[in-house]
């Protein structure tokens, strides 16, 4: 796991967004996995920057979402696959027909959470997978005491994780409980994972999930299990590590031509 202090969201964004593209220009027909949420607002931001500004390309890429709320209706703004679609796909030329999300609106919802699991493994395997963390440790929607070798499946969310996203919603009320998630083992089948944090609320979190023992009571901590996890964090989302120093000192003699 390596781990990256930075000074805000915008150097985040920026150096994700330089592992996606070195992914792009070596493999056009990458297989990205998408989150939502605060965190990766930035990094999609810096795409579809470089797509507008400097002609990044992905007319042949690939996406899959990480996770989808249960019984929003097709086109809910607030529905995953609408946000994806307005806070990145619809900004640059990726190919509609390429981006996949749960469907969190089948009448078999489990049938579907295999079909999920199907279509990611026939596309080849998630090549680079972006993640959030919860307060609470949970990435995609694996709330605490997740199987660390879960697949794609129905989740119900805790209470903080609620209140987390009421932020998105009209109120508390209108957050789903449910949700369908890529499992952990999922996540830990992608290539690459780069997980953002920024902010003092995501401090303990950072600290359980880098630092703390490989358990399902923070699901975050399976990607110590990882071979290739890179975590780009902030100052404050970092004020809570141990090895601060050390993290900071191995980023900073790293050789350039090693990328993250
Ligand atoms: C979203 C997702 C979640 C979020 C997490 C952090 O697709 O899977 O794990 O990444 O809840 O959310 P933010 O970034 O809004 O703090």
């Amino acid at each position: 796991m390596e781990v990256v202090i930075l000074p805000g969201s915008r150097q985040i964004g920026r150096l994700a967004a330089d592992a996606i593209e070195a992914l792009l220009r070596q493999k056009p027909d990458a297989v990205l996995g998408l989150a939502t949420g605060s965190s990766p607002l930035p990094v999609y931001d810096e795409l579809s920057r470089r797509h507008l500004e400097e002609g990044l390309d992905f007319s042949r890429a690939h996406a899959f979402a990480l996770d989808e709320y249960v019984g929003l209706e097709p086109g809910h703004p607030e529905s995953y696959r609408e946000v994806i679609r307005r806070e990145f796909t619809d900004r640059v030329n990726i190919d509609p027909a390429n981006v996949h999300s749960p469907d969190g609106t089948a009448e078999d919802l489990q049938a579907a959470c295999q079909e999920y699991e199907d279509a990611i493994r026939e596309r080849g395997g998630v090549d680079l997978q972006i993640l959030g963390v919860g307060t609470d440790g949970h990435i995609g929607f694996n709330e605490p005491g997740s199987s660390l070798v879960s697949r794609t499946r129905i989740k119900t969310l805790i209470e903080q994780t609620r209140k987390d996203n009421a932020r998105f919603f009209r109120s508390i009320d209108d957050v789903p409980h449910h949700v369908v998630t890529q499992g952990l083992g999922t996540i830990l089948d992608a290539r690459h994972v780069i997980l953002l944090a920024t902010g003092a609320q995501k401090a303990q979190a950072v600290r359980d999930f880098v630092e703390g023992p490989v358990a399902a009571i923070c699901a975050a901590s399976v990607l110590q299990l990882h071979p290739h996890a890179t975590i780009l964090i902030d100052e404050a989302a970092a004020s809570s590590l141990r090895l601060a120093d050390y993290y900071r000192h191995a980023f900073e003699n790293k050789p350039k031509w090693q990328g993250l």
